[in-house]
């Protein structure tokens, strides 16, 4: 079944199969328990979502997430997955940072934060979502993009990490590889696409990345077969996250130079550096059971808790540091650390 008030999206063409939902945001702290497990702080920021067993050091011989968390942030209350991305800051003309809010997708109001997640057995355009997934697997976790990245011919490597200047909420179209150049009046929507194809073997890798492979021609949502060395394949992983930019839409606030004045917490101005993390937690067998029974915004195969319920779950932040109000510089000061002093 569909939500009426997603007709105006384009994702709301008939998809039988799909898992579309949001999840309330869990902590905004200097934590990176994939790239940096114990290094508290981390190096830059990030935004985190999902089920609560999220901490500093989340190895394999901490043992199944899906078992130690008590709640999630997930509109699916079986799903304890954390998911996280660096955080959106506005640099003033005067050189201080303002930590960007995030909100809601349209049909998710009342979610604080947080983002839209997808698995999806099928691209957006093939509306039967019929193809076979293998649902990732207990400790699974990855990586997609490069903070260090400045430049198109770096993220190149990366397919469909994007950004979508949201003239209205429902805004799809255009989505372009770095940020956009002009104001965005409904906000910046960041989207992660991960890779598809898996080597059926590996949990992790030492990059988090090489476990996992787009497919060998075209993209997943072209139907492009997965490589022989990654030859299962796994659901379209998907995050979007709204940047809500209208209070720094002004003109008068942006650079002399005309140029854009968002800025990634790992000091990336160009847009870039965007990734996304992920460890999987679903309890069980539920994200297998949801990618082999049709399933669109309604999942009956699935629980769901309601949005005040995502809301209230929580870990406090662990790092002694503040992100609120207007910063002298981003938390961890990423640019002196880099070398490139302001
Ligand atoms: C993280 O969780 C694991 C497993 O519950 C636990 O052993 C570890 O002490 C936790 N680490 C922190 C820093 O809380
Ligand atoms: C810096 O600029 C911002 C945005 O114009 C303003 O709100 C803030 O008060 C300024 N901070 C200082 C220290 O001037």
């Amino acid at each position: 079944m569909r939500l009426k008030s997603l007709t105006a999206l384009a994702l709301a063409a008939p998809a039988s199969a799909l898992l579309r939902f949001g999840c309330s945001q869990l902590v905004v702290e200097r934590l990176d328990p994939l790239v940096n497990p114990g290094l508290n702080p981390s190096p830059h920021l990030h935004q985190i979502i999902g089920g609560n067993a999220f901490n500093l050091t989340m190895d394999a011989a901490s043992g199944d997430i899906a078992e130690r968390a008590t709640c999630t942030t997930c509109q699916f209350s079986e799903d304890f997955s954390n998911y996280w991305t660096a955080v959106l800051f506005f640099r003033a003309r005067n050189g201080t940072y303002y930590r960007v809010p995030q909100i809601p997708n349209v049909g998710f109001s009342g979610q604080t934060g947080g983002m839209t997640v997808y698995y999806m057995q099928d691209g957006l355009a093939n509306y039967q979502q019929t193809s076979k997934v293998t649902a990732f697997k207990t400790g699974f976790r990855m990586l997609i993009g490069e903070a260090s990245y400045r430049n198109k011919a770096q993220s190149n490597r990366f397919r469909q990490i994007t950004y979508t200047c949201l003239k209205d909420p429902g805004t799809r179209f255009p989505e372009s590889m770095d940020f956009p150049k002009v104001p965005c009046p409904a906000g910046i929507m960041a989207n992660v696409r991960f890779p598809t194809c898996w080597d059926g073997k590996n949990l992790d890798s030492p990059d988090h990345m090489a476990h996992m492979s787009y497919p060998e021609t075209g993209t997943f949502e072209s139907g492009g077969p997965c490589p022989a060395s990654h030859p299962v394949r796994v659901p379209q992983l998907m995050y979007e996250t709204i940047w809500d930019t209208a209070a720094f839409n002004a003109q008068e606030l942006w650079p002399e130079d005309g140029s854009q004045p968002f800025v990634w917490s790992m000091d990336d101005t160009t847009g870039f550096g965007s990734h996304g993390d992920y460890m999987f937690g679903w309890k069980g067998d539920s994200l297998q059971r949801a990618m082999d029974s049709p399933c669109y915004v309604n999942c009956p195969t699935l629980k769901t808790q309601a949005i005040a319920e995502m809301n209230k779950c929580a870990v406090p932040n662990t790092v002694d540091e503040n992100y609120d109000g207007w910063l002298k510089a981003l938390p961890g000061a990423p640019r002196s650390m880099t070398g490139m002093k302001a």
